[in-house]
């Protein structure tokens, strides 16, 4: 089984005391867990100060955007290089880049490629729209994205990357995909395709999240499907207590449950 990997993704909040306060209210209680993996995706602004700030605790961290360049004349952008060193992950083709910013899949391949090259973890995202999903396309939107994202990849260099399952009408919306659904479309569609791509093996050991509208009310249910190795989390992560709390049922459904640790 992959590590399951809980990522909180932040969005457009927090300043850097907000995010201080943050990692100093879960970094006790989160002391105890280990064999899940854990995290944050934070503003630019906060990672450096973050960085500093989660030494010495297992608090993975992560940005949530980057451009493919190294350097150069690209305004307001923010590159691989400045990245390394201060995060592990990076978020890329969250469905909120591809509405408001115009990411495509083409685009998400070439980050995906740049973030590989140095040494940064990307989370990719992919997922269908409220149209899509009524209208049945969720397999060929979904695939197409995975395709796409992945295209002229090599196998070692996929091994590394973290997928997450976001449908569109899911995020934020309050209303969580079932969890036979989440299940369902990472078994059949995400890492169906990955497989197809590059191979049982590759595929069987990705870390697939699912992600919109977890909270601690959900997370159980949703963490209990075989297929999902975690979350991509917004708008529950924001709050300490709420984030300790899915990262401590991830674990206990995860691993305690499942006999694995304890
Ligand atoms: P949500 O967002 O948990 O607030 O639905 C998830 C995401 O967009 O990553």
């Amino acid at each position: 089984m992959p590590t399951p990997f809980l990522a909180g993704n932040w969005k457009m909040n927090k300043t850097i005391d907000e995010a201080l306060a943050f990692v100093e209210a879960v970094k006790g209680p989160l002391e105890a867990i280990d064999a899940v993996d854990y995290g944050i995706c934070a503003p630019f602004t906060a990672l450096a100060p973050l960085h500093d700030a989660v030494a010495g605790t297992r608090i993975k961290l992560g940005a949530q955007n980057m451009y493919w360049e190294e350097s150069g004349a690209f305004t307001g952008e923010i590159s691989p290089l400045m990245l390394k060193g201060l995060c592990e992950n990076v978020v890329i083709g969250h469905s909120e880049r591809r509405q408001y910013f115009g990411e495509t899949d083409e685009t998400v391949n070439r980050k995906i490629k740049a973030a590989l090259e140095h040494g940064l973890q990307p989370i990719v995202c992919v997922g269908e729209n409220l149209e899509q999903n009524e209208a049945e396309q969720t397999e060929e939107v979904v695939s197409t994205q995975v395709r796409g994202a992945f295209a002229d990849l090599r196998e070692d260099q996929v091994r590394d990357i973290v997928i997450a399952y976001e449908p569109i009408w899911a995020i934020g919306t309050g209303k969580a995909a079932t969890p036979e659904q989440a299940n369902d479309v990472i078994g059949n569609v995400v890492r169906a395709t990955v497989a197809d791509m590059f191979g049982t093996d590759v595929a069987e050991q990705m870390v697939i999240q699912y992600g919109g509208s977890i909270k601690p009310a959900n997370v159980e249910e949703l963490m209990s499907q075989p297929e999902i190795n975690g979350g991509l989390v917004g708008g529950a992560s924001l709050d300490p207590e709420s984030f300790v709390t899915l990262v401590q049922v991830t674990y206990e459904v995860k691993i305690q449950n499942a006999g694995m640790g304890g």
